[in-house]
């Protein structure tokens, strides 16, 4: 019998360090993070999320004739379907947004006519379609489990607006969508991600754009990456105090247990989404007279960096954030997922333009030479 061919080729695990394609999209270099060569800085202080798109997408910034186009066509799409609704009202609404999230969009294909086409041309009308309707079908899962009405989106407001407007059910103030817009715009994209990986495994067999979203939305769902912000929430309730802080994380360390919202794969002084968030989360937080969440935030951090040298993520300082901003903890992700999506359409639309299946090796570790005995003679 021939021996099973054990692969020797170099394993890294978590493919950490391995370069698996060539992008022109986001890159990180150092404590930087660019979109199409533009710093997040840059752009998180005098961009929109809805010019961030278009660059993402088009790898230039718009004209001003370009720029009211591209939006007034998103706006165009934010509204849902009445007939995908009222199959929306049929899934139950008791499990977490991220998982019902998952199953709205893999449902709304079924009303996309360009479903399965992967021509470029029908891939960004999609892209344009499933970004534009994102927001809203995370605001109906909300709409749904509160036994509201959703809201109708406004054309002539931003996608950011119409967010927190149809979230609430009431209209955002100004400072609101501001810091919100700048959050989606920090959330686009972030280079070889795992969910922009998952989008692009999956786009890389030629499978359809829905079937790459569906992907990327169950690799965001999981805690080590965007479901972490979620977590930082419930662990800075689960400390509850300014006081417990710093041994809290010290006993999370000698429990060899994660501490939420802390480490990153790529950046190793720092990442600077998190630089960003910090200062808001600073100023939201006393807004709200409840300065209590960022100090214990900062304790984490500043212990986190003396006992590990590991420093925040973007998931760390976004979660009081959006806690400042009155957002429901569990719509913490499915938010990470309206400002993402932007970037795994990019990433799905640049996997076609350059195609080759995701197809690596598993060097084999397990059992070998076994025969098969009939079940009786099984001990
Ligand atoms: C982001 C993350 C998944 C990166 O993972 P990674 O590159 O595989 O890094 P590792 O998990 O191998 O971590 C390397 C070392 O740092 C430690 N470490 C990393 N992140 C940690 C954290 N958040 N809390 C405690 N220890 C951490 C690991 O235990 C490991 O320590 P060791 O060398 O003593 O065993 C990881 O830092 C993490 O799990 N962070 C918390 C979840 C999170 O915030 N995710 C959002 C990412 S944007």
């Amino acid at each position: 019998m021939a021996e099973t061919q054990i692969y020797e080729g170099a394993i890294d695990k978590g493919l950490e360090g391995v370069v698996a394609c060539t992008t022109k999209i986001s890159s990180i270099v150092g404590a930087t993070l660019n979109y199409r060569g533009y710093t997040i800085e840059d752009l998180a202080a005098h961009s929109t999320f809805e010019e961030v798109i278009y660059l993402l997408w088009n790898n230039r910034m718009p004209n001003k004739a370009e720029l009211a186009a591209f939006q007034a066509e998103l706006l165009k799409e934010m509204t849902l379907p009445a007939d995908y609704l009222t199959a929306l009202k049929a899934l139950p609404t008791n499990v977490h947004p991220m998982a019902w999230l998952r199953t709205a969009v893999s449902l709304i294909a079924h009303w996309d006519k360009d479903a399965n086409d992967n021509s470029p041309e029908a891939t960004r009308r999609k892209s344009l379609r499933l970004t534009a309707k994102m927001g809203t079908i995370v605001c109906a899962f909300e709409a749904l489990r509160n036994g509201k009405t959703l809201q109708t989106p406004k054309a002539d407001k931003s996608m950011a607006w119409n967010f927190m407007y149809m979230l609430k059910g009431s209209e955002p103030d100004a400072e609101a969508v501001k810091i919100f817009d700048t959050c989606l715009i920090l959330h686009a994209d972030h280079e070889l991600n795992c969910s922009a990986f998952a989008t692009r495994v999956t786009a890389s067999s030629l499978s359809d754009l829905h079937s790459a979203i569906v992907s990327a939305i169950g690799a965001l769902k999981g805690p080590l990456h965007g479901g972490a912000n979620e977590q930082v929430i419930l662990m800075l309730k689960k400390i509850g105090s300014i006081e417990n802080a710093r041994e809290f994380v010290k006993a999370a360390l000698a429990a060899k247990e994660k501490v939420m919202g802390i480490g990153h794969r790529v950046y190793k002084d720092g990442d600077p989404r998190a630089k960003i968030l910090r200062k808001i989360s600073e100023q939201l937080t006393k807004k709200i007279g409840e300065p209590q969440w960022y100090e214990m935030s900062i304790l984490i951090d500043d212990t986190m960096q003396k006992e590990k040298g590991l420093m925040p993520n973007v998931d760390f300082y976004s979660a009081t954030v959006y806690y400042s901003m009155g957002i429901p903890t569990d719509i913490f992700t499915p938010i990470f997922a309206v400002s993402r999506i932007s970037g795994w359409c990019a990433h799905a639309m640049e996997q076609y333009e350059n195609n080759r299946i995701y197809r690596p090796r598993g060097r084999w570790a397990g059992q070998e030479g076994l025969h098969w005995e009939p079940v009786e003679k099984r001990p």
